[in-house]
């Protein structure tokens, strides 16, 4: 018998506002019928990053505007869909509350089940929207606020190899681009100016480069950059200094990426080419897509990198992931409380704070 599954999906769970509607038949590749995503960049760049208590009153002004709009996209109307997906966690508990109360009620007054996602499991999963993707594979996430290397082995399994010890990258990008005059989010600012830059012009940390497996640090390198900003007086030094900053995260990568490689496949075939996937905010970085295409090659995996409207936080990967959760009979019930932490892999060491010892 054909089954067509239909899902709405709610994402709230830091600065952009989204709703999607997503449809899969039996085991097709998803359609994703609408995808609205309202950014709040203008709200917050003028504080130079997010401030939670504007960003959960801009969700509260938008949501019924861009769920709406969602639904309307897409041709589909309430009765039509199998089940609400909503964001509810980690991020901003503020802003994470409007979307999953939001999608409750919604779901309690449709009658439809609710799917609470890990915002992480979005991401994780995110490349199934546009490819047949099979189980195992290497994640590289790499968000504003998460930078991790998992192995993805299921729907709700996974490995954690390796994570930030400070900030994330898409921070680290964020800040830079501060330090240079750049808007916020600086991040795709930093990789348009690096283009006119020499990379190796700045020579500034590789923090932790060669210890602590495939565990990243980037605060070090934040500092040099602060610190080098000094120095800078033309516009040449200024891109000067985004592209070495882009080409030394480059070189961390390609190095941390080496070690998560060798430990994926640990346990696993040592001839059979498994996919490598690249996702998150960051993962929209060109020069991040080509360096780890090309060592891709070198080690036999195939790389997947989800579109840029899939890369930034979106709510088409949130009612994918519902739709997957739903056809594995894993709803929630409506006590279910926004989270700020929600580590995909709970055994996973907490990498942050005073005291850390790496080897
Ligand atoms: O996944 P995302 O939309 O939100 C979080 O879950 O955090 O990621 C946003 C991050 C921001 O830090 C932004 O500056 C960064 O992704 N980003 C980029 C680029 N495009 C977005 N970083 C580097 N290069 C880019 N082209
Ligand atoms: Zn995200």
């Amino acid at each position: 018998m054909k089954r067509k599954l239909a899902f709405l999906g709610i994402e709230t769970s830091c600065d952009e506002t989204a709703a999607s509607i997503v449809t899969q038949e039996n085991n097709e590749l998803p359609k994703v019928l609408s995808n609205v995503v309202s950014s709040q960049m203008e709200e917050h760049g003028k504080f130079g990053g997010v401030v939670p208590e504007l960003a959960a009153r801009a969700h509260v002004e938008k949501i019924d505007f861009i769920i709406n709009k969602a639904l309307k996209d897409s041709g589909l109307v309430l009765k039509d869909l199998d089940g609400i997906a909503s964001t509810a966690g980690p991020g901003l508990i503020v802003c994470l509350n409007v979307g999953l109360n939001v999608g409750k009620s919604i779901a309690a007054f449709s009658k439809k089940p609710l799917f609470a996602i890990n915002h992480l499991e979005g991401h994780a999963l995110s490349p199934g929207l546009e490819n047949k993707i099979n189980f195992p594979y290497l994640l590289l996430l790499i968000s504003g606020g998460h930078s991790q290397y998992l192995i993805v082995k299921g729907l709700g399994k996974y490995k954690q190899l390796g994570t930030t010890i400070d900030d994330a990258l898409g921070e680290a990008f964020d800040k830079t681009g501060k330090m240079l005059g750049l808007d916020y989010p600086g991040g795709e600012k930093v990789e348009k100016i690096a283009k006119k830059g020499d990379k190796n012009f700045f020579k500034l940390p590789k923090p932790i480069i060669n210890k602590a497996g495939c565990n990243l640090s980037f605060a070090g390198l934040k500092t040099a950059v602060l610190r080098e900003t000094k120095k800078i007086n033309s516009e040449k030094m200024k891109y000067n200094l985004a592209a070495s900053f882009q080409n030394t995260i480059n070189i961390i990568l390609r190095k941390k990426t080496l070690i998560a490689m060798d430990l994926f496949r640990k346990n696993l075939s040592l001839n059979k080419k498994y996919p490598f996937v690249v996702a998150g905010g960051v993962a929209a970085n060109k020069s991040i897509r080509e360096s780890m295409s090309s060592i891709c090659k070198d080690k036999n995996f195939t790389p997947i990198f989800p579109s840029l409207k899939f890369c930034g936080d979106n709510a088409a990967m949130i009612a994918w992931a519902g739709i997957q959760r739903f056809k594995k009979n894993k709803k929630n019930d409506y006590s279910f409380s926004a989270k700020s932490r929600w580590p995909l892999d709970k055994s996973a060491p907490y990498m942050k704070g005073p005291g850390l010892k790496l080897d």
